[in-house]
């Protein structure tokens, strides 16, 4: 009876600082597990002779009660706690707003070419790719550069560095889209009607020049291809692009790789020629966008095709010129600085 009354004087506080499911059976446990204090006095009630055993049957009973009774209210507390916790907790709002995620889309230089590229397809031509190194054959000699031309000098090309001890034809970033007209006629007989997108490297980098950059190269071989047909090649696809309000004409130039070669200009987007302080076309009314001409007959010799036979025309065309006239555009630079607020204005 001493025992049980210990118990029963300690079953209430065992419970206070339970905090947990786990906890609670323990502490249960302790009381009336098959090992609980409680359970091992019941386990020797045989041993009291009959008018105790009742007595003691008795109290054992009302310990059980009791320490059922805790157990509930310790439950209870439990279930409470965490349904307090549940309600403090941050609400689930249902009927915020959700967050819409950013569509991302090709950047405007990428849509200028891949429009570019769909204009001159549309006209027949094929494209033609070549890879970004290249040897300086295909990009300087065989397209007629003197070997002291400046623009291979150290400043203006990338050159790849050489294998010790290696002679031969240096390999270099290409300068422009040109090698693809070399590559081509040296692996297929005319006719040759190709263009040729893709980057070039110079060692540029300032405001309106970025070290890499994008070119569209076209090269026509046939019999009887004269200017004219350059020149109504170039203004239908300035046409197509640009709608009528853009115009073109060409200028005397030299290249060379063609003679005679032009310059293509676009009449200036952004004022038409009518403001003298134009920031596009710095008051000319005109925009460069590439370089073009009749390939000359020494470059066609160098690529394995007879001069004597066929004649052609090549250009080159800026993608990021045209970019600036299609957007109107007044900083080139605008365009590689990749701020997204701009590039969604477009
Ligand atoms: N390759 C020249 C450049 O990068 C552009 C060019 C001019 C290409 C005349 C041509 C051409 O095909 O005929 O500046």
């Amino acid at each position: 009876m001493e025992a049980l009354d210990a118990i029963e004087h300690d079953v209430d506080a065992s419970f206070l600082p339970v905090q947990s499911d786990p906890e609670l059976r323990a502490v249960y446990a302790r009381w009336l597990g098959r090992e609980g204090a409680v359970t091992l006095l019941m386990r020797r009630m045989p041993e009291l002779p009959g008018p105790e055993r009742k007595t003691f049957g008795q109290a054992i009973n009302r310990v059980k009660d009791k320490v059922e009774a805790a157990k509930t209210v310790c439950e209870q507390r439990l279930r409470e706690h965490a349904r307090a916790l549940d309600l403090g907790r941050e609400p689930l709002d249902v009927s915020l707003p959700g967050r819409k995620p950013r569509v991302g889309r090709l950047h405007p230089l990428s849509r200028m070419m891949y429009d570019v590229i769909d204009a001159f397809v549309a006209m027949g031509f094929d494209v033609a790719e070549g890879p970004e190194t290249d040897w300086e054959t295909n990009n300087f000699e065989r397209l007629g550069f003197p070997p002291d031309h400046p623009a291979m000098d150290m400043q203006d090309t990338f050159f790849l560095q050489q294998p010790d001890g290696a002679t031969g034809p240096r390999a270099l970033l290409r300068t422009h889209t040109s090698t693809v007209q070399v590559r081509e006629m040296l692996s297929h007989a005319p006719p040759v009607m190709i263009v040729a997108p893709g980057a070039v490297y110079r060692r540029d980098d300032d405001a309106t020049h970025s070290p890499m950059f994008a070119q569209i190269e076209g090269l026509v071989v046939d019999q009887g291809i004269a200017l004219s047909h350059l020149r109504g090649t170039l203004d239908t696809f300035a046409r197509k692009l640009f709608g009528e309000r853009v115009t073109t004409r060409m200028r005397g130039s030299y290249f060379p790789f063609t003679e005679p070669s032009v310059e293509l200009d676009a009449s200036c987007a952004l004022c038409g020629g009518s403001d003298p302080s134009c920031r596009m076309c710095k008051g000319s009314g005109w925009l460069e966008v590439g370089g073009a001409g009749m390939v000359h007959p020494t470059v066609l010799k160098n690529c394995g095709v007879d001069p004597e036979k066929y004649t052609g025309f090549a250009f080159g065309l800026g993608i990021d010129r045209l970019a600036m006239i299609r957007y109107q555009i007044p900083e080139i630079s605008l365009l590689y600085q990749n701020d997204v607020r701009f590039l969604e204005s477009l």
